[in-house]
């Protein structure tokens, strides 16, 4: 699916967040959105899936202009949202249990739970998880969603620098047969060139978004990841250049 947003514009109160914000994403393309903390990348997620309003602006997917909540994106907000009195199957269940297709999406749910390291954990709640577990079982939630565009805030940013690794080869992976858009908010530079084959910095008004910077790779592995040196530069760079604007007019809201 095609995702398209034009001129988005979004305020909290007087404070202007987002300003005429445009974004193209190619059906089944992995765009990355990076940013200094502060800058509105959650905010675009939360007015994607219609939690937030926009002042103004239009969302199409495919063409379709979207007005609220819809059913075209799958969700995974920066704090896990599990529900803490069902268990974890019944969690990573739930857009089954919406979607009228329960049974298909258990099975497969309960294939993934040792790949996900929650083998064991089906039954238990989410209160006697760990905080990776609990963010592992939002990120399973979401990736059973049948949506075709997922929209993912920092999915593995509570996890160890070891599962994160593994999690993230695992998206890579599932990048070919899922066949989703994804767009993933990230603080990692190497998370987004590893899985990405776009890259967008996002910059607090009036400079907004980026011009995007294209991930060239004929096969991503790790030692491709690490040559990356350039790519990373220039992420670092634009990222950089925002706070040394911000600091210059005395703004120190956007910490790295
Ligand atoms: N409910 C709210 N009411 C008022 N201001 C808010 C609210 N939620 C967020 N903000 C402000 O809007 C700005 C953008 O927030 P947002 O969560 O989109 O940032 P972000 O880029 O996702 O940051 P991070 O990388 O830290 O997650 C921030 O400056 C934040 O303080
Ligand atoms: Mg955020």
């Amino acid at each position: 699916m095609k995702l398209r947003i034009e001129n988005l514009s979004f305020s909290y109160e007087d404070r202007p967040i987002l300003d005429r914000l445009c974004l193209d994403v190619k059906d089944g393309e992995f765009v990355s959105l990076l940013g200094p903390s502060g800058c509105g990348k959650s905010t675009v997620l939360k007015l994607l899936t219609g939690i937030l309003t926009p002042r103004s602006g239009t969302i199409l997917v495919d063409g379709q202009a979207i007005n609220g909540v819809s059913e075209r994106f799958a969700y995974m907000p920066q704090n896990d949202l599990l529900f803490p009195w069902k268990t974890i199957l019944d969690n990573v269940c739930l857009y089954g249990q919406i979607h009228g297709s329960l049974r298909e999406i258990k099975s497969k749910a309960l294939a993934w739970f040792p790949l996900f390291g929650l083998e064991g954990y089906e039954h238990a709640y989410p209160s006697s998880l760990s905080g990776g577990m609990r963010q592992r079982a939002a990120f399973l939630r979401t990736a059973l969603c049948r949506a075709d565009i997922l929209l993912l805030d920092e999915p593995f940013g509570a996890l160890d620098v070891i599962t994160r690794g593994e999690m993230q080869d695992w998206l890579l992976r599932m990048r070919e047969q899922m066949k989703k858009t994804v767009l993933l908010v990230t603080h990692d530079m190497d998370e987004a060139i590893y899985l990405s084959d776009r890259i967008l910095i996002l910059n607090p008004p009036p400079d907004g978004l980026s011009a995007g910077l294209p991930v060239l790779a004929a096969g991503r592995n790790r030692e491709w990841l690490y040559s990356q040196s350039a790519l990373r530069g220039e992420i670092y760079s634009q990222i950089r250049r925002t706070q040394t604007a911000a600091a210059a007019k005395g703004d120190t809201s956007c910490p790295l």
